[in-house]
């Protein structure tokens, strides 16, 4: 049984629908992750514990929920996680974030690292992963290695975009973080893009090739 969830809404598949076609714009493209992080955030935090406090209205004194625990973590995978990160940050403003710049060396598909930087209490708090595009798995698999050596224990990794090669591969390489998509495409083609899938995510979102 995978370790998956496919955040299937509807006005999720719209929007992604826009995202995947090439004649949208870089400004389009940019809207879009970022309205659609916000219906992924809404799904990714949706079993976050509450406690109750003690608040005034105007009008009375009552007990009311606010979530539990030290704030959240966000942790970007740079560059096209920040895409996503924009809109988690816009429903959950005083999330922590961490950056981990790693991008995959196009010949051999392996994750480079050339920067990270996280909070350093970080072992006492969710860190949700974000990046739109996982596709051999191998980069989120470094990220979530390189965060875990730094005590973090509680992930989960949020994506757009998953081939089932990089499903699998993730699943097998951290059966303890689950992974939330809008999708689960075809495969990945010779070159380890997501086919059908949307092409570069950093690619559409800056204006660069
Ligand atoms: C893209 C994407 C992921 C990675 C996914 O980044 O944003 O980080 O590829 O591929 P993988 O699952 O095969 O590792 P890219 O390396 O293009 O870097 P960028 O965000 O700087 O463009
Ligand atoms: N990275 C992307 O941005 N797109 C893919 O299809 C694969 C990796």
């Amino acid at each position: 049984m995978q370790n998956v969830t496919v955040v299937d809404h509807p006005l999720v598949q719209h929007k992604l629908t826009i995202m995947r076609d090439k004649e949208t714009s870089i400004a389009g493209f940019r809207v879009l992750l970022r309205e659609i992080a916000h219906l992924l955030c809404y799904e990714v935090t949706r079993d976050l514990e509450l406690e109750m406090i003690s608040i005034k209205t105007p009008l009375e004194t009552i007990e009311a929920p606010t979530l539990k625990g030290k704030k959240l973590v966000f942790a970007s995978i740079l560059r096209a996680g920040n895409g996503l990160l924009d809109g988690m940050l816009d429903l959950v403003p005083a999330a922590r974030v961490a950056h981990i710049g790693i991008y995959r060396d196009h010949e051999t598909l392996q994750p480079v690292e050339y920067y990270f930087k996280a909070p350093a209490d970080i072992a006492d708090r969710l860190v949700i992963v974000v990046d739109p595009m996982l596709a051999t798995a191998n980069s989120a698999i470094a990220a979530i290695e390189r965060l875990k050596q730094r005590g973090a224990n509680n992930l989960r990794f949020l994506c757009l975009l998953a081939a089932p090669e990089g499903v699998q591969k993730f699943n097998e390489a951290h059966p303890d973080v689950p992974v939330f998509t809008a999708a689960i495409d075809s495969h990945l083609n010779e070159k380890g893009y997501i086919v059908p899938g949307l092409g570069d995510a950093g690619d559409r979102m800056y204006g660069t090739r």
